[in-house]
């Protein structure tokens, strides 16, 4: 996305999502630069780390991102080898969904988000790869699930801790 209204800023994002200068009118997105596609050699290649919302749709990640990691992922460019541009990045994926596929419940074996998510990232990038699963999200909404509102709360609770350790992890070693 262009807007004359993003922040411009100076120091080291995370993940870079200002637009290069030089960039020609109509080149991809740049998130291509946050999966290290390499396109601009005077830049270093690569994001320090790669954020990702994997809400569950139909037991798998929504059909927009896979569209866009089929966009972004090349072989031979950024994946598919252990020395690629993301190798050791750390990659985070909030996978939120509205019931639980946790060990143990009856629908364990229909959770196609982080099984398949940590394959691509870590199988094809070389990335060290985390989640954040809030999970339940539908129970406060569904009247059938009323009984399972307190660990839907637990599970929310637990997720906005996790997210706020992983980010001063990660903003510790990145300020190293
Ligand atoms: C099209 C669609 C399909 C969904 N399929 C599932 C599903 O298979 N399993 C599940 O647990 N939740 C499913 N959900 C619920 C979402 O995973 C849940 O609402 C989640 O919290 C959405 O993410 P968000 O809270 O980050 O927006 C589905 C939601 C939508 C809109």
């Amino acid at each position: 996305m262009r807007s004359a209204a993003r922040p411009r800023s100076g120091h080291r994002d995370a993940i870079r999502w200002r637009k290069p200068r030089e960039d020609p009118p109509g080149s991809r997105d740049v998130m291509d630069d946050a999966l290290g596609r390499p396109r601009h050699p005077h830049r270093r290649e690569g994001a320090d780390a790669v954020l990702i919302g994997a809400p569950m749709y139909n037991f798998t990640i929504p059909s927009t991102l896979k569209a866009w990691l089929d966009q972004v992922i090349i072989v031979g460019h950024n994946a598919g080898s252990p020395d690629g541009p993301l190798s050791g990045t750390p990659f985070t994926v909030v996978a939120s969904r509205g019931g639980s596929y946790a060990p143990g419940t009856p629908r364990e074996d229909f959770e196609f988000v982080q099984n398949y998510l940590e394959k691509l990232f870590a199988g094809m990038f070389g990335a060290k790869v985390d989640f954040i699963v809030p999970e339940l999200t539908l129970a406060p909404s569904k009247p059938e699930m009323a009984e399972l509102v307190p660990l839907a709360e637990a599970s929310r609770t637990k997720a906005f801790a996790d997210a706020a350790r992983k980010a001063k992890d990660l903003a510790a070693r990145l300020a190293a």
